[in-house]
């Protein structure tokens, strides 16, 4: 089997695949002993992902051990933020953190750089990825959206609130979406060279997409990332993937965009999200913590995403990133669980 008859591809492009497609996100990460072999001989985080063969090591772990349909590059939205001028560090236990945040009213212009000179490390990475995946495995490159990244650029670390960002939003919205369209653009230049690289697909972040008001997302974020997508749609024509956290406050506003596949997470039931997207492909969603649930539940839990994502091409995936915790049996559970469904989508069920 080579690329082409690749379920999780044929999902894209809006077939209903041999079997249904089943990957994880950061499903390469602690959780996994091996991933913590690998991480413990760098000092930091930012020099394991500057490292390719690393990368390709544990970007490889969740493909040979859970036997996922797809691989996620081992990187991080964040890569773009140093060449646009922020000094970023990733402190143990701590998350991100910038020292010299963004902020409204500083005259600050971010620069317009090259990726593929400023962030070749990543793209080297995908060339080592590629290399080292077995052939039918697609390999999905992905970048943060504007507004996500943004908050991390304008807050200057992690957190859930992101307050100053918003102030911004609030205060001065035109001056805060050329800042978004900044970020557009290089994001977009960043995601085309991992396609050139050699990934099959892409996916875009917005992580903290429900954090905001739809009208204030549908007026000032919105145009950012249909700028970024028709950015990159003239650079490369492989499956983008637009994952919202907090979609269910935004489906009516992302209806239209021009994304390949949907993702969402589990706030929202999958035939809510069908209903809204129609026969386009719908990627998601289960909650990170049902991987503790008993094995039969995972079971019961996989059969009902399956009826309710009917309609449709679904590529099965949690909702949110996997948890540091979570246990290993119960992931194989899901991946085995997904693997046994039949290909046919049923009908549509609530
Ligand atoms: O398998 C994979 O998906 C790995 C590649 C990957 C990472 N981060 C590696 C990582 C991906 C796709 C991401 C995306 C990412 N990074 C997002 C969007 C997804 C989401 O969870 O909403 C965000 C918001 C970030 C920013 C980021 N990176 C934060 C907030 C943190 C600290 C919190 C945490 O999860 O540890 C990181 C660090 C990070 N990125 C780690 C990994 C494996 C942990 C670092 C370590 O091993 O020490």
């Amino acid at each position: 089997m080579g690329l082409a008859e690749s379920p999780f591809l044929q999902a894209c492009a809006g077939r209903i695949p041999s079997r249904t497609p089943v990957w994880i996100l950061r499903q390469a990460g602690r959780y996994l002993p091996e991933y913590r072999a690998v991480r413990s001989r760098f000092p930091d985080f930012l020099s394991f992902i500057r490292t390719p063969e690393a990368c390709a090591q544990v970007t490889c772990q969740p493909v040979d051990i859970l036997g996922v349909d797809a691989a996620i590059l081992f990187s991080d939205i964040l890569t773009v933020l140093p060449p646009l001028g922020f000094d970023l560090a990733f402190r143990e236990g701590e998350g991100p953190r910038i020292s010299n945040p963004l902020r409204s009213g500083d005259g600050r212009e971010l620069p317009l750089f090259d990726p593929v000179a400023e962030l070749g490390y990543v793209h080297d990475a995908v060339r080592a990825c590629r290399a080292a995946l077995p052939p039918r495995t697609p390999l999905i490159g992905f970048a943060g959206a504007p507004w996500t990244v943004a908050c991390y650029a304008v807050d200057g670390g992690g957190g859930k609130e992101f307050s100053r960002t918003r102030a911004w939003l609030h205060s001065d919205p035109s001056g805060f979406a050329k800042v978004l369209e900044r970020i557009a653009d290089v994001t977009a230049d960043h995601l085309a060279a991992q396609a050139q690289a050699g990934c099959q697909a892409l996916q875009i972040f917005e992580s903290w997409g429900g954090i905001v008001a739809p009208s204030d997302y549908r007026r000032v974020i919105l145009p950012s990332v249909e700028r970024l997508i028709a950015r990159l749609r003239e650079r490369t024509d492989i499956p983008v993937i637009f994952y919202c956290n907090g979609a269910s406050t935004l489906l009516g506003v992302l209806d239209g965009l021009p994304a390949d596949v949907m993702a969402i997470d589990w706030r929202m039931s999958l035939s809510v999200a069908r209903a809204h997207v129609g026969p386009r492909p719908l990627q998601g969603n289960f909650d990170p913590c049902l991987l503790h649930a008993p094995h039969d539940a995972i079971r019961k839990a996989v059969s009902l995403a399956h009826a309710q994502a009917a309609g449709g091409p679904w590529i099965a995936n949690l909702g949110h990133g996997i948890m540091p915790d979570a246990p290993v049996a119960g992931l194989k559970a899901l991946v085995d669980a997904v693997h046994a469904l039949p290909p046919v989508v049923a009908e549509i069920e609530d």
